[in-house]
């Protein structure tokens, strides 16, 4: 049994258990780990080193197996995001037609680093390999939707078209 301290101060209760009755619908929750964590990051928004260790705990699994699985897909994040994850394309192909700019633009317009969260908590940049579409480079994504062929004027319209379905919420 792990002798390391689970510190449940950070995480909240309510979402914890949300996650704790998605577990108990499943069969077999170890065999279907990479769910859990989905369903987790679905819920939490990341993975944090404490909640791994719930996970691990709640599975009577090692934290270092969820950990493995957690660094080893690049669609988990250990750190905290905006609603919405704003990446830039920086493979060869979009770098070629201006992809530095556009991830330029796009940090200057919401005043952030790269990894770091705006302060109203909607967005967070971070750029990422080539995702497979560089005939439409440079690209950008945000959540599930592709922009392609991005150049650094566009950006400000793409971002308020984020801004703008959450003001029609
Ligand atoms: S290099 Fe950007 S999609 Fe391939």
């Amino acid at each position: 049994m792990e002798k390391v301290n689970l510190d449940l101060k950070d995480l909240d209760l309510e979402k914890l258990a949300e996650l704790d009755q998605y577990i108990l619908t499943l069969d077999d929750p170890v065999e279907r780990l990479i769910n859990v964590l989905h369903r987790a990051q679905d819920i939490f928004g990341y993975l944090p080193p404490n909640l791994q260790l719930y996970i691990a705990r709640k599975l009577n699994i090692s934290a270092a197996k969820v950990n493995g699985v957690v660094s080893f897909y690049s669609y988990f994040t250990e750190e905290k995001t905006g609603k919405y994850v704003v990446s830039v394309c920086m493979g060869t192909a979009c770098y070629v037609k201006g992809a530095e700019k556009v991830l330029k633009r796009v940090l200057k317009e919401l005043c952030v680093e790269k990894n770091e969260v705006t302060k109203d908590g909607l967005f967070s940049v971070k750029d990422v390999r080539c995702v497979g579409a560089c005939s439409l480079a440079p690209i950008l994504t945000i959540g599930e939707t592709v922009f392609g062929h991005m150049t650094e004027e566009k950006v400000p319209g793409v971002l308020n078209k984020f801004r703008g379905e959450i003001n029609e919420d």
